[in-house]
């Protein structure tokens, strides 16, 4: 069993990333090593390049999420933490695999849609073949498993996809050289929704920050973007069919199960009939004793420059040396004489 799986270093870690990805990779982290099985999360920094970005930010902005995701529990004595740009074989694999993805493919991608908006002639060649990055990210590590975030799913069948045409094309039935990967999707918190709007899901990049609470946010800041959390007059329903039309409303209840390690309907079994202003300072006290030890061990370690890189260099180095035969094997099965 291998885990593989990553983030962009953009922007904060927030709820959304939390309850979606990272807590899953902690648990099967601590799973993983009490089992011998192995575990690789990366920083996405060669996928935030796709969108216009500032080279300085992201530098900062992969120390700082090496930081959070430290703080919030992955350790480099039991996980192999490392970001993209160490390890020269997902590009390269990248490249390989372009011969094998299929332009209609990438053309149903929803999140190239969504990112390049209504100028498609203007967004990068990189923003397009962003899955394929993303394939070769979880194939160059004979990954198993991949925990993501439901906004995931479509790159991992895609992942999918082209590691069976490869197989097909390039292998013999008896030698395939990629494993397919399967994604490790939460049940409730697997698309957490902006505080602001909940059709649209919490993310980095929207302008507001009142859309969502950061990792690194201090309690006042949790309690207040709580209390302003978009809801509508009516109180809870006791049954989660009453949050039917209700999407603010039920993704405050989704943040508080999945918080509780609980369901919906456990929650409206509490809180039933009653209104926000019951509800929202629940949640609020809730989020911040959950958030209250990652933001202490993330402001101790975030200017920290030369533990995070060196967590990052060894991470690197065995980044390199566990996707060498991968990619060898990706050179050879395509006749690439070396
Ligand atoms: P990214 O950086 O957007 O998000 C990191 C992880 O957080 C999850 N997530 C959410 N989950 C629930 N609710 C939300 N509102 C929410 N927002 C984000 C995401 O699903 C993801 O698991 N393309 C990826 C990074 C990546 C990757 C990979 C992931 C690159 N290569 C290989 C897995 C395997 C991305 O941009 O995630």
């Amino acid at each position: 069993m291998r885990i593989v799986s990553g983030i962009q270093p953009t922007g904060s870690l927030h709820l959304g990333n939390y309850l979606g990805a990272i807590r899953n990779w902690v648990r099967m982290q601590d799973e993983a090593a009490a089992a011998g099985h192995d575990c690789f999360f990366f920083l996405a920094d060669l996928h935030a390049i796709s969108m216009p970005h500032d080279p300085a930010a992201l530098k900062a902005g992969t120390r700082t999420m090496a930081a959070a995701l430290t703080a919030c529990g992955i350790d480099d004595a039991k996980s192999v933490l490392f970001n993209q740009a160490q390890v020269p074989a997902h590009a390269e694999l990248q490249w390989l695999l372009n011969g094998t993805a299929r332009m209609g493919w990438l053309n149903r991608m929803t999140q190239f849609k969504d990112k390049s908006g209504k100028n498609r002639e203007g967004a990068s060649a990189a923003l397009f073949t962003y899955p394929v990055l993303q394939a070769a990210d979880v194939l160059l590590y004979q990954t198993t498993h991949v925990p993501v975030g439901e906004d995931q799913k479509q790159h991992l069948e895609l992942a999918r996809d082209i590691a069976q045409k490869f197989n097909n094309d390039f292998c013999t039935d008896n030698a395939p050289l990629f494993t397919l990967p399967e994604p490790i999707i939460p049940r409730d918190a697997a698309r957490i929704m902006s505080l602001r709007d909940g059709t649209s899901k919490m993310s980095k990049s929207d302008p507001s920050d009142m859309s969502r609470i950061n990792l690194s946010d201090d309690a006042d800041t949790v309690m207040k973007k709580v209390k302003k959390a978009k809801t509508d007059p009516a109180p809870l329903p006791t049954e989660p069919a009453g949050l039917e039309g209700r999407p603010e409303a039920l993704n405050l209840v989704a943040i508080y199960a999945a918080l509780t390690d609980g369901t919906v309907a456990g929650v409206l079994s509490d809180f039933g009939g009653e209104g926000f202003g019951k509800f929202k300072p629940a949640l609020g006290e809730l989020l911040v004793e959950h958030l209250r030890p990652v933001t202490e061990r993330f402001n101790a370690l975030k200017d920290d420059d030369e533990q995070i890189d060196a967590i990052l260099a060894r991470g690197g180095a065995r980044a390199r040396e566990v996707a060498a035969p991968t990619l060898a094997g990706a050179y050879d099965a395509l006749g690439l004489l070396r």
